[in-house]
């Protein structure tokens, strides 16, 4: 058992985690962090060793009488635990302990719930706390949640509807889905017309709390709230700037990343990450202070994977002045860089940034020659309204020869769709493109589902 600093007063909580193989004291801290982001007042941090969970209270019973010893002793109001846990396991737990019992997620959920800013946020988080707590209405403990208002787990805008039966939850899912295409549709839209603009968009990603916040902040010499609290950030913000020695960029900050985030949580914030989806380079900020960088960068490149993010990655070692790293850039390539190492707040390294970002977008954008058939005239179009052509003339046999400069995943992403012939359209080119064909035999079919 460790005793921990009253550092805020908020809600009276007791902690648990549970020890699996690889748990060690930094995530006890990120967990920390976490009940804090929400506002807990942080009595107690229980770990507990477990191989695997118990079907009925997830830890052993003889455990729960303990914590439950310790609840009334500390007076505690709330217990957090740090993993997933089922409706039914929150219920058989809240019984024992007589208190509220939140899982991980409800925590997240919380969390997002405090920071959502935008319209977008603000839905995208009741939708997500409706999914949680739907199937949590039956509850041991907290019976009637109108009393409840305003606590941990029980915030947001999922609130005023937690006292209505499933039913009308229902159909409140259903119009929030149904807001929610509209917004995304009037996102989208200003998508398209920067993507006519061919300005290329740069997403900051990475694990929460890395300092992606503060690097926007100075990029984009805003103010957009950065803070010593989990997951600051939840709206993607968008901003479009000059970027001195690159022109003109659109930078995305996007919320942070944490471990364990379940999937079903990913997909609810998944429109947060869909700027990241469709970035021309990705910014991977890491706090290179943390002694836990490695399992943190890895968990935001598995959480890029699973969205199907595939811009290139340039990663962004922040906090060198913590860490005493060299401001630098690591190569990987000749003029392709793979790391930057800054401070966003002593401002070392931001010009080797800078030059780095601007090797990225060069790699990125080449100048190809196409020929195109008279019918395909759909991929001219699309070229077209992506203002990537540069010249444009027939040739004698009616085909159209085009000069476009663009980023090489766009235009193979763009004929791969037309399902049209590499070696056609670029000739000696094609090569660039060529991979081995049961990989584009799995992709045509995974598109074809
Ligand atoms: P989320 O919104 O949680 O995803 O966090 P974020 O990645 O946007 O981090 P944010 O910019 O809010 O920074 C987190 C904390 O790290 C803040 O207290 C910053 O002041 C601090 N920070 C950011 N960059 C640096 C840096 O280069 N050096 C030091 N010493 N602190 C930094």
């Amino acid at each position: 058992m460790e005793n921990i600093t009253q550092r805020q007063s908020g809600e009276r909580a007791v902690l648990v985690s549970i020890s699996v193989q690889m748990l060690d004291d930094l995530d006890a801290e990120e967990f920390q962090l976490l009940a804090q982001s929400a506002g807990a007042e942080i009595l107690e941090h229980i770990s507990v060793q477990r191989n695997k969970p118990d079907p009925k209270f997830f830890i052993g019973s003889g455990k729960v009488d303990e914590i439950a010893e310790l609840v009334q002793e500390l007076e505690a109001e709330l217990v957090i635990f740090d993993h997933s846990l089922s409706p039914a396991q929150e219920r058989n737990l809240e019984r024992i302990l007589k208190c509220r019992v939140i899982d991980r997620t409800g925590l997240i959920l919380d969390i997002f719930a405090l920071r959502a800013r935008t319209h977008e946020g603000k839905l995208q988080v009741e939708l997500a706390q409706l999914k949680h707590l739907s199937t949590r209405l039956i509850r041991g403990f907290t019976g009637n949640l109108e009393q409840q208002k305003g606590g941990i787990g029980l915030r947001g805008p999922g609130e005023s509807q937690l006292e209505t039966d499933r039913r009308l939850i229902r159909v409140r899912i259903t119009q929030l889905k149904d807001k929610l295409v509209k917004v995304q549709q009037t996102r989208l839209q200003g998508r398209a017309a920067r993507q006519k603009a061919a300005i290329p968009t740069i997403s900051l990603v990475g694990y929460t709390n890395a300092g992606k916040s503060t690097l926007f902040n100075i990029l984009a010499k805003s103010d957009v709230y950065a803070a010593d609290q989990l997951f600051a950030t939840l709206d993607p913000t968008l901003r479009r700037l000059e970027w001195d020695g690159i022109g003109t960029v659109v930078l995305a900050d996007t919320v942070g990343f944490v471990r364990n985030l379940q999937h079903d949580l990913v997909e609810s914030f998944k429109a947060t990450l869909e700027e990241t989806l469709e970035a021309t380079l990705l910014l991977h900020v890491i706090d290179s202070n943390s002694p836990n960088m490695d399992e943190q960068i890895e968990a935001v490149e598995s959480v890029l994977k699973e969205i199907g993010a595939d811009a290139p990655i340039l990663h962004v070692y922040n906090k060198i002045d913590l860490s005493g790293d060299a401001a630098k850039i690591i190569y990987k390539a000749p003029d392709v860089p793979d790391r930057v190492y800054v401070s966003a707040h002593s401002g070392q390294g931001l010009e080797l940034l800078s030059q780095a970002v601007q090797q990225c977008l060069m790699g990125q954008l080449q100048h190809f020659d196409l020929v195109l058939k008279p019918a395909y005239g759909k991929l001219r179009t699309q070229l077209y309204t992506l203002n990537v052509i540069q010249s444009e003339h027939y040739d004698e046999q009616g085909n159209l020869q085009l000069t476009v400069c663009m980023a090489p995943n766009k235009l193979e992403q763009l004929i791969k769709q037309a399902h049209l012939p590499f070696d056609e359209i670029l000739g000696k080119k094609a090569t660039l493109f060529q991979r081995p064909l049961e990989e584009f035999e799995l992709n045509d079919t995974t598109i074809s589902h």
